[in-house]
């Protein structure tokens, strides 16, 4: 099969390093794709979010299968143009990508089909917005209808806290329109963890689970960020919770959007909130999560094309994926000042020495290559892939790995995995 993906991130390196393994594939292009991704795939200079020339790409190369890694082409309706045009594509339809392109419907799809998740209300008007946050009180959370590049989410502690969110979202418009509309909902106290399901619009089956890293700084301290580390499998994730994911979210998710003839076909991620209340949905995004893609791909045993392609083609029933037993982690390294502003073309050295770790992917989130260097052109740069016996043994090989890098303008967490390495 000749496959492209779109997309130029770590997670996107994680699907094209798997899929590079597969003795079905033929061809792999990736748009557009970084210097690490540059290993394993043809990287074309088409941007992930250029529909137009994505699929006039996909249909003059003759591509079997594309892989969509971020949600925005998705939203755009890349996968509805794909399909039109005759090709398989692993990746919702504009309708079904709602699920994580607008909180206010993903909250009434979930509710209506009975999966348990926070109570929530609906806003298009500041003034009732805030009446019902002083109704409420705090702990309460408040969020942007529509995607703000994952800094649309105010967890407030304090009434005056969410008043001021609901300002920045609907009176300032921080984040656009995507702020005409919030959703207020309820504070879930807890354990977080990313649970998988593949779909192909009829049914799903699970595809394992992790647990991000969303704070910068080590003990979970300082902004959030889009992941700072990553580790599958996460403890708190049990085989009973796995369970009652498939029968209380992922398949009652995908039965809801087959009767709004919507289907989803894709990857369904849901986080979730271990509260002692049980399970509880706090969101779905539509796609791979970045940095879990990284852990998965590390941990899988199996073909990875097949499956995709099977998702994409409606033919899941039966799918097993494997795994291996040992544990997976990713370390992200960032530049300096992330998530705020950082410096771009620094220039990052000792690439080959980390590599030589054995089992240790370095995966690219955001590089290019300038003058025969590796340079970092983003806020999250490198994901430092580790497999062991343990998740200790895994930590231990990410971080030796890490000091063979010399690029002074970029940081890490040092304690990457450290729930699961306290419960053992
Ligand atoms: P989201 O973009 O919906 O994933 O939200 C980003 C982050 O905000 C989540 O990963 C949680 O850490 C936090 N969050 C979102 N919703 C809630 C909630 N209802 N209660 C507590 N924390 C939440
Ligand atoms: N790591 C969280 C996400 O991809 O949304």
């Amino acid at each position: 099969m000749k496959v492209l993906v779109v997309g130029g991130g770590g997670r996107e390196h994680a699907l094209c390093w798997k899929l590079k393994q597969s003795p079905r594939l033929t061809r792999l292009w990736c748009a557009p794709g970084n210097a690490g991704i540059a290993g394993e795939a043809e990287c074309v200079d088409i941007g992930a979010e250029d529909v137009d020339r994505l699929v006039d790409f996909a249909v003059a190369r003759g591509v079997d299968l594309v892989v969509v890694g971020p949600e925005g082409p998705l939203v755009l309706g890349l996968a509805d143009r794909l399909t039109a045009a005759g090709i398989l594509v692993f990746g919702p339809s504009a309708a079904a990508a709602r699920l994580e392109g607008s909180k206010g419907f993903m909250k009434d799809v979930v509710s209506q089909a009975g999966i348990p998740t926070a109570w929530y209300r609906r806003f298009t008007d500041a003034a009732a917005a805030k009446d019902f946050i002083r109704a409420k009180g705090a702990p309460i959370v408040v969020k942007t209808d529509g995607l703000a590049a994952g800094k649309g989410v105010v967890v407030a502690a304090s009434v005056d806290e969410a008043l001021r969110a609901v300002d920045d979202m609907m009176g300032a418009k921080v984040f656009g329109a995507a702020g005409d509309e919030v959703v207020i909902e309820e504070f879930l106290d807890g354990e977080e963890a990313s649970l998988f399901a593949l779909c192909d619009g009829k049914t799903a089956v699970p595809f394992g689970a992790a647990q991000d890293h969303k704070r910068v700084g080590d003990g979970d301290s300082g902004p959030n960020t889009g992941g700072m580390g990553a580790y599958s499998p996460a403890p708190v994730v049990t085989p009973a919770l796995e369970q009652e994911a498939m029968e209380r979210v992922f398949l009652p998710a995908v039965k809801a959007m087959a009767a709004r003839g919507a289907p989803f076909t894709g990857v369904l991620f849901a986080g979730v909130m271990v509260t002692p209340a049980g399970m509880k949905l706090l969101e779905f995004n539509v796609r791979f999560g970045d940095p879990e893609a990284q852990v998965l791909m590390a941990r899988l045993d199996c073909d990875l094309l097949p499956i995709l392609a099977a998702a994409a083609a409606g033919t899941l029933e039966g799918t097993r994926p494997e795994w291996n037993a040992a544990a997976a982690m990713v370390v992200v390294m960032a530049a300096a000042g992330y998530p705020g502003p950082y410096a771009r073309n620094t220039v990052i050295r000792g690439l080959d020495r980390a590599a030589g770790e054995p089992g240790v992917p370095v995966l690219h989130a955001g590089t290019a290559r300038k003058d025969g260097q590796v340079v970092a052109t983003g806020g999250r740069v490198l994901g430092i892939t580790a497999i062991g016996e343990t998740v200790a043994e895994a930590q231990a090989r990410a971080y030796r790995a890490i000091d063979r890098i010399d690029w002074p303008e970029g940081f890490c967490r040092r304690d990457i995995g450290w729930r699961a390495i306290a419960r053992a």
